[in-house]
C-alpha cells in the first residue's frame, strides 16, 4: 500500500512543505508538489539569519504552504499517512516551529510522525531529480555548516570519508562575500559577480589540497582574501570581480580535487554532490569536467532543490520508511536536535 507523507522543513531561513507518495517496493518515491518560502528578503537587513525573526516567520508561513501543496497535489489533508519535519540540526526555535506544526497535525489527524535529519534529506536529495543515482556512491555534501564526503552504501549506512576542521564550504563563500561587501547570502551573490573576473588574477591558497586525507580547512583561505582585500584597498570596487573569480577558484579546486581523491580511494565510479554549494555553476563545470575524464558518473539535485526545501525531507523520511529504516510513532512530545552528527543516525556496518 502506498503512503502519503508530508515533510516539513524549518531549520535555517526558509520554510518548505511538500507531499511525496512512496509505493511498495524498491520504487523511487514520488515528488507530488512542494511550496516553498525564502527569509532572505527579511533578515537581508542584518547581513545575515536573524534567529528569533526566522522563528516568528515560520510560524506564520507554514500553514499557508501546507495548504499550496495540497491545493496544487490534489491531495486531502486527511489522506496523509506520516507527517515528517526536520528534527535537526539547525536552529532551535526555527526547528521547533516545525517540530511542533508537525506534531500537532499528526495529533490532530491521528497520524504518527517522523523527525528527519536535514543533512540526510540534502544527501538523498538527488533521488528527487529527474536522473536518480544507484547505490553506492561518494557524496560531496557542501551546504552553509557541513563540508563532507562520505561514502553511501544504502539509506542510513554512510561513513564519513573526510570533512571540514573549521569552516564550511558555504561558509567561505558567505564570509568571503562579506567581506567584500557583497551581502547575505553570499555564496550566489560571490559566484555571480565571480564570472565577471578572472579566476587566476589573485594566488589564494588551497587548503590541505595535498594533506593525503580527505578532510577539508577553509578558514585560513577567508584570512587570505581579507589580507587580499585590505591590500587592495581602494582599488578594491574594481579589482572585486577578479577578487570574488580567484576566492571561488580556490574554493572549487579543493572540493573537486578532494572528491576526486575520495573516489579513487573508495574505488567507486558513482559520485552525488549536495547542499546549497551544489548550486555553484563553477563547481559543476569542473567536477562534470574531472569526473568525464576518471569516467565516474555525477549526480545533482534539481537547482532549486539544492538549497533548503521541503521536497528533501519528505523525500527522506518515505526513503527511510520505505527501507525500514525508521518506524514514525505517536509520541507527540517532540524535541529538536540542533547539533546532530549525521553518524548517530548511521547504521553500523
Ligand atoms: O544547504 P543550504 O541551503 O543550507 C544549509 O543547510 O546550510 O546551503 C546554504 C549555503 C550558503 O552558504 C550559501 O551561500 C551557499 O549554500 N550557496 C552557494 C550557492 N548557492 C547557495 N554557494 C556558492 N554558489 C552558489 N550558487
Ligand atoms: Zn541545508
Amino acid at each position: 500500500m502506498s503512503q502519503l507523507i508530508l515533510g516539513i522543513e524549518s531549520s535555517c531561513d526558509e520554510t518548505g512543505v511538500a507531499l511525496v507518495r512512496a509505493g511498495e517496493g524498491g520504487a523511487v518515491p514520488v515528488l507530488l508538489a512542494h511550496a516553498l518560502h525564502s527569509q532572505i528578503d527579511m533578515h537581508q537587513a542584518y547581513g545575515g539569519v536573524v534567529p528569533e525573526l526566522a522563528s516568528r516567520d515560520h510560524i506564520r508561513r507554514v500553514l499557508p504552504l501546507t495548504r499550496e501543496v495540497l491545493r496544487e497535489s490534489g491531495e486531502h489533508l486527511e489522506d496523509v499517512d506520516v507527517v515528517a519535519y526536520t528534527r535537526g540540526p539547525g536552529l532551535a526555535g526555527a526547528l521547533l516551529v516545525g517540530a511542533g506544526v508537525a506534531c500537532a497535525l499528526g495529533a490532530a489527524l491521528d497520524k504518527p510522525v517522523l523527525g528527519v535529519h536535514h543533512l540526510e534529506g540534502h544527501l538523498l536529495s538527488p533521488f528527487l531529480s529527474s536522473d536518480p543515482p544507484e547505490f553506492p556512491f561518494v557524496a560531496l555534501l557542501v551546504s552553509g555548516g557541513h563540508t563532507q564526503l562520505m561514502r553511501v552504501e544504502g539509506v542510513g549506512r554512510y561513513e564519513i570519508l573526510g570533512e571540514t576542521i573549521d569552516d564550511a564550504a558555504g561558509e567561505a563563500f558567505d564570509k568571503s562575500a562579506k567581506l567584500m561587501g557583497l551581502g547575505y547570502p553570499g555564496g550566489p551573490a560571490l559566484s555571480r559577480l565571480a564570472e565577471q573576473g578572472s579566476a587566476t588574477a589573485f594566488k589564494l591558497p588551497r587548503p590541505l589540497l595535498h594533506s593525503g586525507d580527505l578532510d577539508f580547512s577553509f578558514a585560513g583561505l577567508k584570512t587570505a582574501v581579507l589580507t587580499q582585500a585590505k591590500k587592495l584597498g581602494d582599488e578594491l570596487p574594481a579589482r572585486k570581480a577578479d577578487l570574488a573569480a580567484s576566492t571561488e577558484a580556490a574554493i572549487v579546486e579543493v572540493l573537486v580535487k578532494k572528491t576526486l581523491a575520495a573516489l579513487q580511494k573508495t574505488g567507486l565510479k558513482r559520485v552525488v554532490v549536495a547542499g546549497g554549494v551544489g548550486a555553484n555553476r563553477h563547481l559543476r563545470a569542473q567536477l562534470n569536467a574531472a569526473c568525464a575524464q576518471a569516467k565516474v558518473r555525477v549526480h545533482y539535485p534539481e537547482l532549486h532543490l539544492c538549497t533548503d526545501n521541503g521536497a528533501m525531507i519528505a523525500m527522506a523520511a518515505a526513503m527511510r520508511l520505505q527501507a525500514g529504516q525508521q518506524q514514525p510513532n505517536r509520541d507527540y512530545a517532540f524535541d529538536v536536535k540542533p547539533r546532530w552528527p549525521l553518524d548517530a543516525i548511521t547504521l553500523a556496518a
